[in-house]
């Protein structure tokens, strides 16, 4: 049973059957059309197109399926095209030709975009528990961290010393922004296309409004060529995961450097390290590998998607198929990942010796700049002074630190003998007050604010 066979003298080629069918993919969106096919039964009644007894046979018989798929008792067969056409053929199997009066009005093209939101919209707070969960072990650590110094970079290169807190919540917030983009598309995604029908609207006359309602969409959709050939939603869904993975790939490829011996300032958990087959000595931050470079394939799968839209003719054309296999692999590649990254924080140990270790005290030349704004000299004359006792400490092989109170002073008279004590990064770092810097304060308001206190 094919859902088109009519005008057809000569059965499709094998080949093209394979390459035609979506069943592999779609399938996981059978309980979504299920439900959709409940609300569109539910609408035909109401329209006069279905009688009562119509009505509760099909309704009947889709809980039967509905039944079988949630048990695990649904068999495919050979010649289910789609989801679409299976549940369709199984419903004919159970109720018989009634189930035949069910796709009235409404063309597979209404069908797949609705099955496709409804799966969306079940998909999105799944991806924002993982989310949430990830940036609990965030916070988790930044509590744990206290006033734990490290060095912060920039360009990779030693910038100025950061309270390891500061550090971990900087991982917090690119995640916050990410829960938000998936909760504002949530109100672009939730537009009906059902009733739609092939293209040009369906000529019965549904209520788009209360089946929207029922099948707790936000609305209806208002333009039934749009509607069935939109798939900003997945492109929309694609550029938050991606953006995800992105932030993720950053995230490990701290932790993948960090973990190094070169900087040595955490050690992961055996259990969530790797070994090698050949080299017994190795621990290897795999998972935050995989991490870094799934955040490639998600980019490939967005762009994939945005080039598949490019150019397409209004209405449906049958490249739409395509839309749905990065959409659910991203999500798999997302679910995957998530817990993964959030299990391997929640146990990673920070080594504050080695962090503390890597500060030195030309990470505080812009403390020492900013001792001589406090003589009332202006900070662009500052910065030279400080840069030439950065350059004669260079050419003396020795720290900041170590020049002597004369070197100081014979760069400016302003330098006293409390100059010293600019060199210590926790005094630099207490100096960071002001909302969003690394003081211990200005670190505590913020997981404050985090938690809502
Ligand atoms: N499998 C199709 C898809 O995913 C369903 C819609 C088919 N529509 C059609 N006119 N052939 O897009």
């Amino acid at each position: 049973m094919t859902l088109w066979g009519g005008r057809f003298s000569i059965k499709l080629n094998d080949q093209a059957w394979d390459l035609n069918s979506s069943l592999p993919v779609d399938q996981r969106m059978a309980l979504q059309d299920v439900d959709g096919s409940l609300a569109w039964a539910n609408a035909l009644h109401k329209a006069g197109v279905l009688l009562d007894e119509e009505h509760a046979q099909i309704t009947q018989g889709l809980g039967t399926v509905r039944e079988e798929f949630v048990s695990g008792q649904f068999s495919f067969v050979p010649t289910d095209e789609d989801i679409h056409t299976a549940v369709e053929r199984r419903l004919t199997e159970v109720i018989g030709a009634t189930a035949g009066k069910l796709h009235t009005g409404r063309s597979r093209n209404d069908q797949v975009a609705t099955d496709f939101r409804l799966w969306m919209l079940g998909a999105i707070p799944e991806l924002d528990a993982a989310l949430k969960d990830l940036q609990s072990a965030l916070v988790e650590q930044a509590e744990l961290a206290g006033e734990t110094l490290m060095p912060g970079y920039t360009h990779l290169q030693r910038a100025q010393p950061i309270l390891l807190a500061h550090w971990w919540l900087s991982h917090f917030h690119p995640l916050q922004r990410d829960c938000e983009r998936l909760a504002d598309l949530i109100k672009r995604v939730s537009i009906l296309p059902l009733g739609c029908g092939a293209l040009a609207g369906t000529p019965v006359a549904v209520d788009r409004a209360e089946l929207a309602g029922s099948l707790n969409f936000l609305e209806a959709s208002q333009n039934s060529l749009d509607s069935v050939s939109d798939r900003d939603f997945a492109a929309e869904y694609l550029f938050c995961a991606t953006m995800t993975g992105i932030h993720l790939s950053k995230l490990a490829e701290q932790i993948v450097l960090y973990t190094s011996a070169e900087f040595g300032f955490f050690e992961l958990s055996d259990a969530f390290s790797t070994g090698s087959s050949l080299m017994p000595q190795k621990k290897n931050p795999d998972v935050f590998e995989l991490t870094r470079g799934k955040a490639g394939t998600l980019i490939g799968m967005l762009t994939g998607l945005l080039a598949t839209l490019k150019g397409l003719p209004s209405t449906y054309d049958k490249d739409l198929q395509e839309d749905k296999q990065p959409v659910f692999t991203a999500t798999d590649t997302l679910l995957a990942i998530l817990p993964v990254i959030a299990g391997a924080l929640r146990t990673i140990s920070a080594r504050p010796g080695r962090m503390r270790a890597a500060i030195d005290s030309f990470m505080m030349a812009t403390d020492l700049a900013d001792y001589l704004v406090g003589k009332g000299i202006p900070f662009r004359e500052t910065h030279v002074m400080a840069g030439k006792a950065v350059r004669l400490a260079g050419e003396k092989n020795t720290g900041l630190e170590e020049l002597p109170l004369e070197a100081y002073q014979a760069l400016c008279p302003a330098f006293e003998a409390d100059v010293y004590q600019v060199f210590d990064p926790m005094t630099s770092v207490e100096k960071r007050n002001a909302i969003g810097g690394t003081s211990p304060q200005s670190v505590k308001n913020q997981i404050k604010k985090i938690k809502g206190e």
